[in-house]
């Protein structure tokens, strides 16, 4: 029996099974598809992922001109594309600095774009920023819209029999409104479209700004008969991620009330988990024998909200002092800090680590 069990849980790890399986009720989510190894946000990151046994998929989305949802981490073109080549005069100044907005493009001259690595220009030369990664430049990638992603994810759930989830967040509605564009509501009608609109369907919605994510829990779903979850994301209130107008101005919204006691209760009226950065759960000032954990994960359960925190790399400098190797970092969070989940670039690692957890605690 032991041996038949073995058996069957192998051939499920060959085809790929999902690792809520597997793993227990921990999911993993592939942080902009498989990108530690292709380049980020490509459908084929998305089809690497999917085969390597994540749990969801997640999609960053921006607007174009047209009005098209895109799958980009950046509101702008220029770290992860061509554009700068192509395009050398279709820029903002924002801060000083050249930046073209994926909002002056329009679809089709974005599917003229090749997609790279992610780099920064050095003195006037582009510098990769992950260097042991896909080489920056070769073979030949384009930006996804959000809709054929869906088709992709939906084909593959289709053929393989899996049912693999999707993350989607929306991506700097302050900024989108203040261009004329309602960036949460074309997510949430081309979510509809797909079939994606109860709790029980394999999707969470994210997004790092608290007004927006309250709006679409509160008022834009229950207007489209919609009622998925929905996840709020927790930024550092200096990395300027989410943006408020008051009086007349643009400023920093302030997160500092979500790191105080009685937080998590209040997210817990319009969302039904919480996204945050690795070090708001454990400290950086940990060390291998004294892991300063915070009280966020417990707070959260105890309001019954889950808890994804981003992103785990094993890329050079990216696994914290106190962890001994990747797989190591993924033992305490998973199972001293107890997440639900987590945002990797290397879902593999991830699903198979569960996986491992789950034989070991089955005896197998
Ligand atoms: O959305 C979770 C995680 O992806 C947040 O970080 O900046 O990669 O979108 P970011
Ligand atoms: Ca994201």
């Amino acid at each position: 029996m032991k041996k038949l069990l073995s058996f069957l849980l192998l051939a499920l790890m060959v085809l790929g099974a999902s690792t809520a399986f597997a793993g227990g009720n921990k999911i993993v989510i592939a942080h902009r598809g498989a990108s530690g190894y292709l380049p980020e946000h490509t459908l084929e990151a998305k089809a690497a992922a999917y085969f390597m046994g994540a749990d969801y998929l997640e999609q960053d989305l921006v607007m174009t001109k047209d009005d098209q949802l895109v799958v980009l981490h950046d509101h702008y073109l220029d770290r992860i594309t061509d554009v700068m080549d192509k395009f050398p005069n279709r820029f903002r100044m924002v801060d000083g600095e050249k930046r073209w907005f994926a909002i002056d493009f329009t679809l089709a001259e974005i599917k003229t774009l090749n997609v790279t690595e992610g780099f920064t220009v050095k003195d006037g030369k582009k510098v990769q920023g992950f260097g042991a990664r896909f080489p920056m430049f070769t073979s030949s990638f384009e930006v996804p819209t959000f809709e054929e992603e869906l088709q992709l994810i939906q084909g593959l759930n289709k053929s393989t029999g899996k049912n693999v989830g999707i993350y989607p967040e929306i991506k700097a509605p302050w900024f989108h409104r203040a261009e004329g564009k309602d960036i949460s509501l074309a997510a949430l009608n081309m979510l509809k479209k797909y079939g994606y609109t109860t709790k029980g369907d394999k999707v969470y919605l994210q997004c790092f700004d608290p007004n927006e994510t309250r709006r679409i829990s509160k008022e834009l779903l229950p207007k489209l008969g919609m009622n998925i979850k929905v996840v709020q994301l927790i930024a550092e209130t200096s990395w300027n991620e989410t943006m408020e107008k008051k009086n007349g101005k643009f400023v920093p919204y302030n997160y500092d009330w979500m790191f105080k006691k009685g937080a998590m209760q209040r997210i817990a009226e319009y969302a039904d988990g919480i996204g945050p950065w690795k070090p708001m759960l454990v400290k950086d000032e940990s060390t291998r024998n004294h892991l300063v954990i915070t009280d966020m994960v417990k707070e959260a359960h105890a309001n019954g909200i889950e808890v994804h925190p981003y992103t785990f790399r094993l890329d050079n400098g990216r696994i914290p002092a106190y962890a001994a190797s990747f797989e190591d970092m993924l033992d305490i969070f998973y199972y001293t800090v107890d997440v639900d989940g987590v945002f990797t670039d290397y879902a593999d690692r991830a699903v198979n680590f569960l996986r491992r957890a789950e034989y070991q605690r089955q005896g197998l």
